[in-house]
């Protein structure tokens, strides 16, 4: 209605509610976290690799999944290659549509992690504020951010997809380090300086953090 004049401006019929969860009520389970990590024998945890594309994230998070897997460990790697082929494939590099990347790999780390396995994130993840927002979602301790730290000339030099040549061409847009931006985490839990560090060495310090900090132990 026009306040003024009263008259009808525009009509319209309520089909159904906007607010999505509105009418969802959590549902308890009675197989608890602990119960779930306690039969494989271990303690849950997302270990969050972040780094430029090239930085290795992928190369170390490989090691020490092998390494927990030989132990007898129950872990698994979600890799952002691989989940933007299946359920992230319709996002792109927008930074909404990686804010959403984030989020989605976040629930399903936190589900896992939930089942009791030992999740490994291998995600850019450029942005702090949804490295955060990871963080926050897991009881404390159980998140551990890894810096996967190479400087972006090493990563350009490397070009293993030939990504950053294609994104100095003008021919990819929004490339992490070219043209979309990389915020450094300024407190991780792990920084690995790949100049200074083998794959190899990198994964021995991941490994032996995760077993001094108690998270191997049954
Ligand atoms: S994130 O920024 O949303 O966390 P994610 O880790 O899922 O990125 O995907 C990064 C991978 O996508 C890179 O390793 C690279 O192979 C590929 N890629 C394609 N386009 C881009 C782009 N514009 N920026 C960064 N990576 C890209």
């Amino acid at each position: 209605m026009d306040r003024i004049t009263n008259a009808t401006v525009g009509a319209g019929m309520i089909r159904f509610a906007l607010r999505r969860s509105h009418n969802i009520h959590w549902q308890a389970l009675d197989v608890t976290r602990e119960a779930r990590a306690a039969a494989k024998g271990q303690k849950p945890a997302v270990v969050w690799f972040t780094g430029l594309s090239g930085s290795g994230k992928s190369t170390i998070a490989n090691l020490v999944e092998k390494r927990l897997h030989a132990e007898g460990r129950h872990a698994y790697i979600l890799d952002g290659d691989n989940v933007r082929h299946g359920l992230n494939r319709d996002l792109g590099f927008t930074e909404a549509d990686r804010v959403e990347n984030i989020r989605r790999v976040a629930e399903v780390a936190r589900l896992m992690a939930h089942a009791g396995l030992i999740v490994l994130v291998s995600f850019i993840s450029p942005f702090r504020a949804e490295r955060r927002m990871a963080r926050e979602m897991m009881p404390d301790g159980e998140f551990i951010e890894v810096f996967v730290d190479t400087a972006l000339e090493e990563v350009e030099a490397r070009d293993p997809k030939g990504l950053y040549a294609k994104a100095r061409r003008g021919e990819l847009k929004n490339f992490t380090g070219i043209d979309s931006p990389y915020e450094s985490p300024e407190n991780a839990d792990i920084h690995v300086r790949t100049a200074m560090l083998s794959p190899e060495e990198a994964c021995d310090l991941i490994v032996s953090s995760l077993r001094e900090t108690g998270r191997l132990s049954a």
